[in-house]
């Protein structure tokens, strides 16, 4: 069985957590290709795929919307999960309005995604002038909260699902 786990990053750490899914995918016995959405030319040739997306501005990038549209037809005929990221700074003040693009995970659900979760983001001040802006006005702790844990953990109940022929 093979997976896809396409991506839309700006700044990278998104790329990280889409190869930290198809490598956890890999350990349980299953195929994985991590591939940035942009560059996937077909998705007929996998048995599922993931879909992620870093934020921007309550948007998914630009990439992994038109994934959506463009290949609606394939993610409607096969297991299919997504996952965005992601919120930086304090936790406490997390506001899920901000992290979740609402009319594009409702289009991934009537696809029929299985699962929507939000991963912590990562914000650098060795990134542009907006991340640079952003990462200075926030406590270093809460700058990567990316849980690679909660990534390798979710991954395992893809391949999981996938394996027990849930899909
Ligand atoms: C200008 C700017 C706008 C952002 N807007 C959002 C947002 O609306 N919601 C959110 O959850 N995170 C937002 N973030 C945080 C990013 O999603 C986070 O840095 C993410 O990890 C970036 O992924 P990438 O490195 O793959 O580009 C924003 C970051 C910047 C710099």
């Amino acid at each position: 069985m093979e997976v896809l786990v396409a991506y839309a990053s700006k700044h990278g750490s998104t790329a990280e957590i889409a190869a930290a899914v198809a490598a956890e995918i890999r350990e349980h016995g299953l195929g994985a290709d991590c591939v940035a959405a942009g560059e996937v030319a077909d998705v007929e040739r996998y048995d599922a795929v993931v879909l992620g997306s870093a934020v921007y501005l309550k948007r998914w990038q630009g990439d992994a919307r038109h994934f959506l549209r463009v290949h609606a037809k394939a993610l409607a005929g096969r297991p299919f999960w997504v996952f965005s990221s992601g919120p930086t700074g304090d936790p406490a003040e997390d506001d899920v309005a901000w992290q979740e693009p609402k009319r594009t995970i409702a289009r991934a659900e009537k696809l029929g995604a299985r699962d929507h979760v939000v991963f912590g983001g990562r914000v650098s001040p060795e990134g542009g002038r907006m991340q640079r802006t952003m990462a200075e006005g926030m406590p270093e702790e809460y700058r990567d909260r990316r849980d690679w844990d909660q990534i390798r953990a979710w991954a395992a109940g893809v391949a999981a699902e996938l394996r027990a022929g849930d899909g």
